[in-house]
């Protein structure tokens, strides 16, 4: 019998450090000889990749927030039926660039449908399938900002108000709180501190040795 693999996932407001994390992660697990694969969403599978592209392609859509979740959960169920639970099976470790919960804070904290409404479509799509462990990449929406001012990157922050960004990040706290899956990590410190930390938890919740 195979061990079964671990399903992780990262979230956070945009610029938190995600993508840099999950690539020193993916390469400090490999180095481990831990089978891991690494997945975005909504994407990663053929199906989900055009499903993102149709809610990224803003021009002319204006989908409003509950088609915004129907789609999301078409591309996470395409991702997790083909791709996460067969690869969890047969012990690989998955990775994933945000999931449920960026919905739960997206589409259901920062908008009126709320995140009860997003946990229902949940249920109904991937009944309790989710993350075994979570890192919430906890980065204060001010210095989210000036990080974004640093890199004089207009993609992020500068679409969306401050405000947005402040209901983005009490959505985060909200759930942190709620549930012990999730790990806060303070992300303004060294990238190197951070990644140590996280081969802590993991160290500690999986009894693995880095
Ligand atoms: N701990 C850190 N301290 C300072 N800068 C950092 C840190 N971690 C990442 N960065 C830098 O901040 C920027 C955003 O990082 P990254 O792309 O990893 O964030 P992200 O959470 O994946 O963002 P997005 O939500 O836009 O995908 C990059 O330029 C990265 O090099
Ligand atoms: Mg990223």
């Amino acid at each position: 019998m195979t061990n079964q693999g671990r399903f992780i996932t990262f979230e956070g407001g945009e610029g938190c450090g995600k993508t840099t994390q999950i690539q020193i992660l993916e390469e400090s697990l490999k180095s481990k000889n831990i089978p891991v694969i690494k997945v975005r969403e909504p994407g990663s599978t053929v199906g989900s990749e055009l499903l993102r592209k149709i809610l990224k392609d803003t021009e002319g859509t204006d989908w409003d927030a509950v088609s915004q979740v129907l789609i999301l959960y078409a591309a996470r169920r395409d991702l997790v039926q083909k791709v996460i639970k067969p690869a969890l099976g047969q012990g690989i470790w998955v990775i994933c660039d945000r999931f449920a919960d960026s919905t739960f804070v997206y589409q259901g904290h920062t908008q009126e449908i709320g995140i009860d409404f997003v946990r229902t479509i949940h249920q109904a799509t991937l009944k309790d399938f989710g993350p075994d462990l979570t890192f919430f990449l906890d980065l204060p929406p001010e210095e989210g900002m000036k990080r974004a001012r640093r890199r004089n990157s207009k993609d992020f922050f500068e679409e969306k108000s401050l405000a947005f960004h402040r209901k983005v990040y009490e959505g985060y706290k909200i759930l942190s709180h709620e549930s012990k899956r999730i790990v806060t990590i303070p992300a303004n410190q060294s990238i190197k501190l951070i990644s140590e930390k996280i081969m802590k938890t993991l160290q500690e919740k999986f009894y693995i040795s880095f």
